[in-house]
């Protein structure tokens, strides 16, 4: 519609003024806000930008080559993929504790970052998807604080850039409208949220390889038959975890011993609160029986039946 298409104009030319000759750096996390932020910067001044993409290994199935297509080769933009997924594993090795797992991930994030900014620089700005409700949320602390306590998006204060923040002024559902003129994929504008310390918190206890696929493996089960049952915009977010907890099953004439997973899905507005979603029955039973099939280590699925509060919408 023309209200967005000349609010991308008007972003154009500011960030062109702004930016002039000068080269830009911005973090890509997979995320809608740093995508449509990269979109709208790179329309703006293009090769000017370049995108850091630290893909730490704990994203869901298929989402990091996503990016790299969509970001990449469909729009154009210099995307970097650091592949920091050994360097992540390592550090996370033995973890268990869900506060240290943030940290851990959090302060590698930005170390894999400014390492890859210090190789491809020098740079003089960096853009930030901050939105309005982030500046609001945060009161008198600015919007790179509010962030990056909660989200591995955030970064250091004490890099040395001028900050270019695109989105500042608008909502999230102007976020994704302003995706959609951009030319950014359905499935990246309506993704739901995703903690930035990614599929790691949803593994409760030590993150092994192992682990992950598991809980990467059954969380694509679920979202593909949500999708498919129409609920996708219904549910405000829904994902699998893994409890580490085994349990024994029957399989023809076999006892088996293998790993229960419990299945997320809540209705939300903006997560401070959530409901457990009621899926239908039939959907469930069409996850659970797809789950138990497909993936091996599983013999066991329960919902999630609890609120918030008083229980949280993640595990950990
Ligand atoms: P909880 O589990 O606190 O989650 O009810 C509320 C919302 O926040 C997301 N969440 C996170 N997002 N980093 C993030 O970027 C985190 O460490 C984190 N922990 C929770 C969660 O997915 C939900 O949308």
């Amino acid at each position: 519609d023309w209200t967005m298409e000349s609010l991308v104009n008007s972003a154009v030319a500011t960030i062109r003024r702004q930016v002039g000759q000068e080269r830009v750096l911005c973090a890509l996390s997979g995320g809608v806000d740093s995508s449509v932020a990269a979109a709208l910067v790179h329309k703006a001044i293009g090769h000017q930008l370049t995108a850091v993409f630290v893909d730490h290994g704990l994203l869901r199935k298929g989402e990091s080559e996503a990016v790299m297509s969509t970001l990449g080769a469909q729009l154009g933009i210099d995307v970097v993929r650091v592949d920091a997924k050994a360097r992540f594993m390592d550090k996370l090795l033995g973890v268990a504790d869900p506060e240290r797992k943030r940290k851990i991930i959090g302060e590698e994030f930005i170390r894999a970052f400014e390492a890859e900014s210090d190789r491809l620089g020098p740079f003089h700005y960096l853009v930030q998807g901050t939105l309005y409700t982030d500046i609001i949320e945060s009161g008198t602390a600015t919007a790179a604080t509010i962030k990056s306590h909660h989200n591995v998006g955030g970064l250091p204060e004490d890099m040395s850039f001028s900050v270019i923040e695109p989105l500042k002024e608008l909502f999230k559902d102007e976020v994704r409208e302003l995706g959609q003129v951009l030319g950014l994929p359905a499935s990246l504008v309506w993704r739901q949220p995703f903690p930035g310390p990614g599929l790691a918190i949803r593994i409760i206890g030590n993150v092994t390889e192992q682990r992950l696929h598991i809980v990467r493996e059954t969380d694509a089960i679920l979202r593909d038959e949500i999708s498919k049952s129409g609920l996708e915009r219904e549910v405000w977010q829904y994902f699998t975890v893994l409890p580490g907890i085994q349990s024994v099953g029957v399989m023809g004439d076999e006892r088996t011993y293998a790993h229960t997973i419990a299945v997320r899905a809540v209705s939300s507005t903006e997560g401070m609160t959530a409901d457990w979603a009621r899926l239908p029955y039939d959907v469930l039973e069409r996850i659970s029986t797809r789950i138990v099939n497909e993936v091996p280590e599983v013999n066991r699925v329960v919902y999630d039946i609890t609120s918030k509060p008083p229980a949280t919408i993640e595990w950990e």
